[in-house]
C-alpha cells in the first residue's frame, strides 16, 4: 500500500491482545426501521494478559448517534471521552471490573451497505461479520473479545410478531402501545461478529434432530409465508450435516435450538451466527419447479458449511481477521468432504477443483494475489477471497492427506479439546495436528504465508533395457506482489503409472524391497527431485497429481495418445476427467493461436475422436460423463495464454463446440433420448447425473440448431416439471439466434415474474448469453422493472454474470463492457462498497490482455481511482494498478 494513502493498512505484526476483557453483554433493542435505539451494558475488566496496564478503553463504532454513556451508573462528561467516525475512546477507566452503559441510535432503513442492522423486505435483520457490529453499538468489535450475551428485542407486534436472536428464548411479554418483547440468552461466549437478530412476520417450518448422545434439538427454518413450501430440502440437508459431523468428527450440536432465516437482501451466501444462521434466500429455498439441481447441491453444501462452523469458527474462533482461513479454509474442506459423502466423490472433487482453477488460480496469478493468511489489509471485506476459502481448503486437504484420516481426526480432536471457547491462530491449529501425530509440519506452514500457485514441471525418461522409469520434478512459484522470492513448499504428488492395458503398474522405487500397487504419494520438499521406478517391462504413462492432491499446476509433455489412454482408463476418476480436459485445452489453445495469427479455427481431430469414444461408451457415472463432455470454459483457457486474446479464444472454442455439435449429431440425440426421462423430480445423485447428461446433449444440439433441435428444446421448455430441465432449455435458447428465443424468454418471465429467485435466473441467462449486443442487453436488463441495484442478488445476476461469465461480450473490442462495469461500480460505491469492490475483480487482470483491451481496462481503473470514495473499492483499484498506484 502506498505511503500517505487515505486508508491505512492493518498489519498482522501489529496484533496486540485486548486491553479489556468482556464477561457479559446485555443488549436492549427498541426496534424501529426508521430509528432503532440500542442500550448496551458491558461488564468489562482489565485483561491480565494485556501488554500494558491502564490503557485507554477503545470501542469501535460507525454511523452511530450516541445518546448516553455511563460508567458504573455515572454519566461520563464530554471531557472524559473522545469520539470520532470510527472510535469512542475513554482514556481513563478503573483498574478493576466495571460496567459501561452505552445508548445509541441507528437507522436501519437508510443502511444500504447491508452490514449492521438493516431492513430487507419488511424484516429487520443483521450482518455482523466481520465488522458490522460496530454499526449497531460502540463495542470492542474484534473477534478475540468473547462474551455471553443477553438480548432483549422490543418491537411493534403487528409488523414484527417474530423476534429472534442467538441462543435460547428465555422470556417474553407485552409492552405498551401494541409493542411486545422477547429475551434471548446465549450461554456460549462469542465474539460480536457472531451476533444476530431478526424481526419480522415470518412463518416457522420445524423439524427435529436427536443427537448421538440423545439430546433433542428443535430445527426452525423461517421464511415469508409464501415460501413455506420451499424449506424441506434445507431442513433435510441440515439433518444430514448434523449426522455427518457426529460420524466423521465426533462433534455434536450444543444448543437445544437451531434457527435458520432466509433473507432476500444479503451480501454473501450465508452467515453462521451462533444458533441463528442467516441465509441468502438463494442458498436455502428450493422447490423442484423453482430450483435447479445446482441450487439443490449448493443449498446442501451451504447449509452444511454454516452448520460445520459451529465447531470450526464459533466454538473455536479467530484471534484476528488475518486468521480468517482458520475457520473458512477448514470449514470449506469439511463442506467438501460432506458433499463428497452425499454424492459422487469424483464429481465433488471435479467441481471443487473447477472452482479453485476458475477463481483462485487467476487471483494467485494477478495483482491481488495474497497468502492464505494475509499479512496486511486495508478493508477486511476484500479478503473473503477464493484464496482464503478455496486454497485454504486445499491446504487443509493436504494436511488431511499427509496425516491420513485417523491422524487428521486425532489432530482435530486435540484442536477442539485444547482450544474450545477460545480465539486462536492458524499456528495453533497446525500445532495441534503436529502434537497429536508427533510430526513436524514446519515447512508446511509456508502454504499459509506464501502466495502464488506452484508450477510443477515434470519430465520423464524410460530405459527399456534396465526396466527403469525416471521422473524429474521441479517446482517453481512465480513472484507475486510483495513476494519476489519464493521458497519451495512441500507438495504431496499422488501418482500412478498406467500400463498399456489401462491397469496400474506396480510402483517400486530404486532401493525399495517391495512394490506398491495403485496410487502412491511422492512428498516433494525441494526445488528439484528425482525418482527412479524399477522393474518395469513396458513404458508406462504417468498419471500425475491424482485426485488433485495439491493446489499446483502440472506441466508434463503428454502426447495426445497418452492423454486419450488416460482419459479412457486411468484408475483415478479425477485424472480420467483431467486427461480429457488437458487434451481439449491443448488443442483449443493451439486453435486460438492459429486464429490469432489470421487463421481459421476448426474442430481438432483428437477432440473429435475423444468425444466420439465418450459418446459410444460414456462413463457409468452419468454426472461424471456430463463433466467429461464439457469443454473447458473460456475463462479457464485464458489463464494458459501468454497474452489473452478473448476473440481468438472464443472463436476457437466456438469452432470446436459447433463442430462437435454438427459432426456428432446422432450421438447427441441418442444420448439425450437415453437419459431424458428421470421420472418425478428427486434430488438424488443418479437422477441429477442423468439430467446433466441429457441437458449437455441438448446444449450441443442447440449449438448448431436445426428444426428438430429447436422443436425438442421448446418442448422441453414447455413441458418440464422441474427447473433444472426448464432452465437448461431456456439457456440453450438464450444462447442461440433462433426465432423461439424471444418467445421463450417472454413466457418464462410471464410465468415467474413474482418469484425473485427465478427472475434472477432469467436475468443471468440473458446477461451471460454470448450473442452479439451483450452490453446493450445488459443495459436493457438494468432498466427492466425486475432489476434493482440495491439487491445484491440482482446485481450479481446481471453485472456479475456479464463480467465473469460472458468473456466474449464483456471484452468487446470497443471497451463498452469495461465502461459499463466501472459505471456500476461507481454507482454502488457509495451505497454498498462491499459489493462494489467485488465487481472490480475482472478489471484487475488488465495486464494479461492484448494491448487495446489492456489499455481500455486500465483507463477504467484510472477512472475508478479518481472517482471512487470507499476504502473497499480504493484498495482493490490500488492493488490492481500495482506500482502505478504510487505515482
Ligand atoms: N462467514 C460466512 C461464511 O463463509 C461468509 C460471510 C462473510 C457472510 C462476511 C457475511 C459476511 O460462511
Ligand atoms: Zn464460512
Amino acid at each position: 500500500m502506498r505511503e500517505g494513502s487515505p486508508h491505512a493498512p492493518v498489519r498482522l505484526t501489529d496484533y496486540q491482545p485486548p486491553a479489556y476483557l468482556l464477561d457479559t453483554v446485555d443488549l436492549h433493542f427498541q426496534l424501529d426501521p426508521g430509528r432503532t435505539r440500542v442500550r448496551s451494558q458491558l461488564a468489562l475488566r482489565p485483561n491480565p494478559a494485556a501488554e500494558e496496564a491502564g490503557a485507554p478503553l477503545v470501542l469501535h463504532g460507525r454511523e452511530l448517534e450516541l445518546l448516553r454513556l455511563e460508567l458504573d451508573g455515572e454519566a461520563l462528561t464530554r471531557a472524559t471521552y473522545s469520539v470520532d467516525a470510527e472510535r469512542l475512546i475513554i482514556p481513563e477507566v478503573p483498574d478493576r471490573p466495571f460496567t459501561l452503559t452505552v445508548e445509541t441510535a441507528t437507522r436501519p432503513e437508510a443502511n444500504t451497505a447491508l452490514e449492521g442492522l438493516y431492513t430487507s423486505g419488511g424484516k429487520l435483520c443483521t450482518q455482523c461479520e466481520p465488522e458490522g457490529f460496530r454499526r449497531i453499538t460502540y463495542f470492542p468489535d474484534r473477534p478475540d473479545v468473547l462474551a455471553c450475551y443477553t438480548v432483549t428485542l422490543e418491537a411493534e407486534r403487528e409488523e414484527y410478531p417474530v423476534l429472534l436472536a442467538n441462543g435460547n428464548r428465555v422470556a417474553a411479554g407485552e409492552g405498551e402501545e401494541g409493542r411486545h418483547w422477547v429475551r434471548w440468552e446465549d450461554p456460549f461466549p462469542k465474539p460480536s461478529y457472531l451476533f444476530a437478530l431478526v424481526a419480522g412476520d415470518l412463518t416457522c417450518c420445524t423439524d427435529r434432530f436427536t443427537t448421538a448422545s440423545g439430546r433433542e434439538v428443535d430445527l426452525h427454518l423461517y421464511t415469508e409465508a409464501h415460501n413455506a413450501d420451499r424449506a424441506d430440502h434445507a431442513l433435510t440437508s441440515l439433518k444430514q450435516a448434523m449426522r455427518w459431523d457426529e460420524e466423521t468428527y465426533g462433534r455434536e450440536y450444543d444448543l437445544d435450538l437451531y434457527q435458520i432465516v432466509a433473507v432476500d437482501d444479503f451480501n454473501m451466501g450465508a452467515m453462521e451466527n451462533k444458533g441463528l444462521n442467516l441465509f441468502n434466500s438463494q442458498f436455502v429455498l428450493a422447490r423442484p419447479d423453482t430450483a435447479t439441481d445446482a441450487d439443490y447441491a449448493n443449498i446442501q453444501a451451504v447449509v452444511g458449511h454454516e452448520y460445520f462452523h459451529n465447531w470450526t469458527g464459533n466454538r473455536i474462533t479467530c484471534r484476528d481477521w488475518f486468521q480468517l482461513s482458520l475457520k473458512e479454509g477448514l470449514t470449506v474442506f469439511r463442506e467438501q468432504q460432506f458433499s463428497a459423502a452425499m454424492g459422487s466423490e469424483a464429481v465433488a472433487r471435479i467441481d471443487s477443483v473447477d472452482r479453485l482453477r476458475g477463481a483462485q488460480f487467476p487471483e494467485d496469478a494477478g495483482p491481488t494475489a495474497h497468502p492464505v493468511r494475509p499479512s496486511e489489509y486495508v478493508e477486511i471485506n476484500n479478503f473473503y477471497t477464493p484464496t482464503v476459502y478455496e486454497k485454504g481448503a486445499e491446504v487443509v486437504r493436504m494436511l488431511h492427506n499427509a496425516l491420513g484420516p485417523e491422524g487428521f481426526r486425532a489432530g482435530c480432536d486435540r484442536y477442539f479439546e485444547r482450544f474450545d471457547g477460545r480465539a486462536v491462530t492458524v499456528e495453533d491449529f497446525i500445532t495441534a495436528l503436529e502434537e497429536a501425530n508427533d510430526r513436524d509440519l514446519r515447512q508446511f506452514r509456508r502454504w499459509y504465508t506464501q502466495a502464488g500457485t506452484p508450477q510443477l514441471e515434470v519430465r520423464s525418461s524410460f530405459d527399456a533395457e534396465a526396466g527403469t522409469f525416471d521422473l524429474c520434478v521441479r517446482q517453481h512459484t512465480p513472484a507475486t506482489p510483495d513476494q519476489p522470492h519464493k521458497e519451495p513448499v512441500p507438495i504431496p504428488l499422488a501418482m500412478g503409472l498406467v500400463g498399456a492395458d489401462g491397469a496400474d503398474l506396480p510402483l517400486q522405487l530404486e532401493g525399495e524391497s517391495e512394490a506398491v500397487h495403485g496410487t502412491r504419494v511422492l512428498l516433494l520438499h525441494y526445488e528439484e527431485e528425482r525418482f527412479r521406478f524399477t522393474g518395469l517391462t513396458e513404458e508406462p504413462i504417468p498419471s500425475l497429481l491424482r485426485g488433485f492432491s495439491a493446489p499446483v499446476e502440472v506441466d508434463y509433455p503428454y502426447r495426445d495418445a497418452e492423454l486419450a489412454h488416460l482419459a479412457g482408463h486411468d484408475g483415478d476418476l479425477f485424472n480420467r476427467w483431467e486427461a480429457g480436459q488437458r487434451l481439449a485445452r491443448t488443442h483449443l489453445l493451439a486453435q486460438a493461436e492459429a486464429v490469432g495469427s489470421g487463421g481459421e479455427a476448426v474442430l481438432p481431430d483428437p477432440l473429435r475422436a475423444a468425444f466420439t469414444r465418450l459418446l459410444e461408451a460414456p462413463p457409468a457415472d452419468a454426472a461424471l460423463a456430463a463433466r467429461a463432455l464439457m469443454l473447458p470454459d473460456e475463462g479457464q483457457l485464458a489463464e494458459y495464454m501468454e497474452t489473452i486474446d478473448p476473440d481468438a479464444l472464443h472463436a476457437a472454442r466456438e469452432a470446436a463446440r459447433t463442430g462437435l455439435a454438427r459432426e456428432l449429431r446422432d450421438g447427441w440425440w441418442a444420448l439425450r433420448d437415453r437419459f431424458r426421462d428421470t421420472g418425478p423430480y428427486r434430488f438424488e445423485p443418479e437422477a441429477v447425473g442423468q439430467r446433466a447428461l441429457a441437458n449437455t446433449a441438448l446444449a450441443y444440439l442447440m449449438a448448431e440448431p436445426d428444426e428438430a433441435a429447436r422443436a425438442a428444446c421448446m418442448e422441453q421448455f414447455r413441458q418440464a416439471d422441474n427447473m433444472t430441465d426448464q432452465l437448461a432449455a431456456l439457456r440453450a435458447l438464450a444462447a442461440a439466434d433462433v426465432p423461439e428465443r424471444p418467445e421463450a424468454l417472454d413466457a418464462f418471465y410471464e410465468r415467474w415474474q413474482d418469484d425473485p429467485l427465478v427472475v434472477d435466473k432469467w436475468l443471468a441467462i440473458q446477461a451471460a448469453s454470448p450473442l452479439p449486443g451483450g452490453v446493450e442487453r445488459v443495459q436493457a436488463l438494468m432498466d427492466h422493472p425486475a432489476f434493482s441495484l440495491t439487491n445484491p442478488n440482482k446485481v450479481r445476476a446481471v453485472i456479475g454474470a456479464f463480467a465473469m461469465r460472458n468473456p466474449a461480450q464483456f471484452h468487446r473490442p470497443d471497451g463498452a463492457g469495461y465502461r459499463l462495469l466501472a459505471d456500476v461500480v461507481l454507482e454502488l460505491d457509495g451505497r454498498n462498497p462491499q459489493i462494489a469492490a467485488r465487481l472490480v475483480k475482472p478489471l484487475t487482470r488488465w495486464r494479461r490482455f492484448v494491448p487495446e483491451r489492456e489499455a481500455a481496462m486500465h483507463a477504467e481503473l484510472e477512472r475508478l481511482r479518481e472517482r471512487a470514495g470507499s476504502p473497499d473499492v480504493g484498495e482493490m483499484v490500488d492493488r490492481a494498478l500495482g506500482d502505478e498506484g504510487e505515482a
